[in-house]
């Protein structure tokens, strides 16, 4: 079988953080997370099933990929092969059109458009959930990307399962236009990944036991704020969210701020004290990205780019989930 798809998927950032995974096999988060998809960092993933290829290939931004990179792509690829009764190995091509060395949330796109990629190149009509559940295998935060505008996906079930698990809009991007900034700190490559710090952190830190217990409280309460449109309070949860999963991970050891990235945090702090509605969040690496309203957006961004350490400040905001494109980028209906 020769089957091939292109797919497009954007990044997504966490306001309700995913950081912690149930302790049986499947890859369920341990905590429920809520985001938004975002129209400024895109991936776009070709699969190609070809009887005559040898192995699974993976070629990431022109450079062809071996070791750990190729090992997940292929898991994700078993799955679907064995889906859809399909022997050939896979020829992947992805492009980020952002830098994928300096922790910016590529997996979640990079998983979002393989898993349609591959699903739909196999010959799988699969729905959206399908999918999303697919790409939450093998990164979490990737079965939200599936999904346009604030997207929520719930904690694995306690006990051990295998049903399936995916993600869902809340709010489409279109109904609300709140804007991200992504102030990026340094190129170096993250040196600890999503999956390892929150391994880590779960063996090694004190405070894990706390984060369980207070994530998804505070996921109640981003969730309750972004239905009822009220921005201060979403922010200031969203807030609370990513410094309690970073302390939890801090005391494990587990540090990826840099010095830039608490400069920024104090420039928040002060942008608020100026009467600017700005609140924070950092993933698995130093950037820091800013939540504001549109209307503050050019002012926020003007004084974020004057913090020492500071490279791009990049806005972004919300999009639409991932979509099957056609070899030259133009929608498949
Ligand atoms: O999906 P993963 O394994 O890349 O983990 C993502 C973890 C965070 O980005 C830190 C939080 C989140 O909910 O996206």
């Amino acid at each position: 079988m020769n089957g091939t798809a292109t797919a497009l998927a954007h990044a997504n950032i966490a306001f309700s953080k995913y950081w912690g995974k149930r302790a049986y096999v499947g890859n369920y988060p341990a905590v429920p997370s809520l985001s938004l998809t975002l129209d400024a960092m895109t991936t776009r993933t070709r699969v190609t099933f070809d009887g005559s290829l040898d192995g699974d290939r993976l070629t990431l931004g022109g450079a062809a990929q071996s070791g750990r990179p190729l090992e997940r792509v292929s898991a994700l690829l078993d799955r679907v092969r064995a889906a859809a009764g399909v022997r050939a190995a896979a020829d992947v091509v992805s492009h980020n059109d952002f830098p994928t060395a300096g922790g910016l949330a590529s997996s979640a796109s990079g998983f979002a458009a393989l898993a349609l990629a591959a699903a739909r190149a196999a010959g799988l009509d699969w729905s959206v959930e399908r999918v999303s559940d697919l790409a939450r295998r093998s990164s979490a935060s990737a079965a939200r990307s599936l999904y346009g505008g604030f997207v929520e996906l719930d904690a694995g079930p306690e006990q051990p399962t295998d049903a399936p698990l995916a993600a869902r809009t809340l709010v489409p991007a279109t109904d609300l236009d709140w804007r991200l900034l992504v102030v990026a700190i340094g190129d170096a490559k993250k040196d600890v990944s999503s999956s390892d710090g929150m391994i880590r952190t779960a063996e090694g830190s004190p405070y894990y036991a706390a984060w369980l217990e207070v994530a998804p409280r505070l996921h109640a309460e981003v969730r309750a704020a972004l239905l009822a449109r009220d921005f201060e309070r979403f922010g200031a949860a969203a807030e609370k969210s990513a410094l309690a999963m970073h302390a939890s991970a801090f005391a494990a050891g587990v540090v990826y701020w840099q010095a830039a990235t608490l400069e920024v945090l104090a420039a928040v702090r002060a942008l608020r004290a100026r009467g600017t509605a700005a609140f924070a969040t950092m993933d698995a690496g130093p950037h820091v990205k800013v939540l504001v309203r549109p209307e503050d957006a050019a002012v926020a961004t003007a004084w974020l780019r004057a913090v020492p350490g500071v490279g791009r400040v990049l806005e972004a905001r919300g999009a639409d989930g991932a979509r099957l494109v056609d070899a030259e980028g133009g929608a498949v209906a």
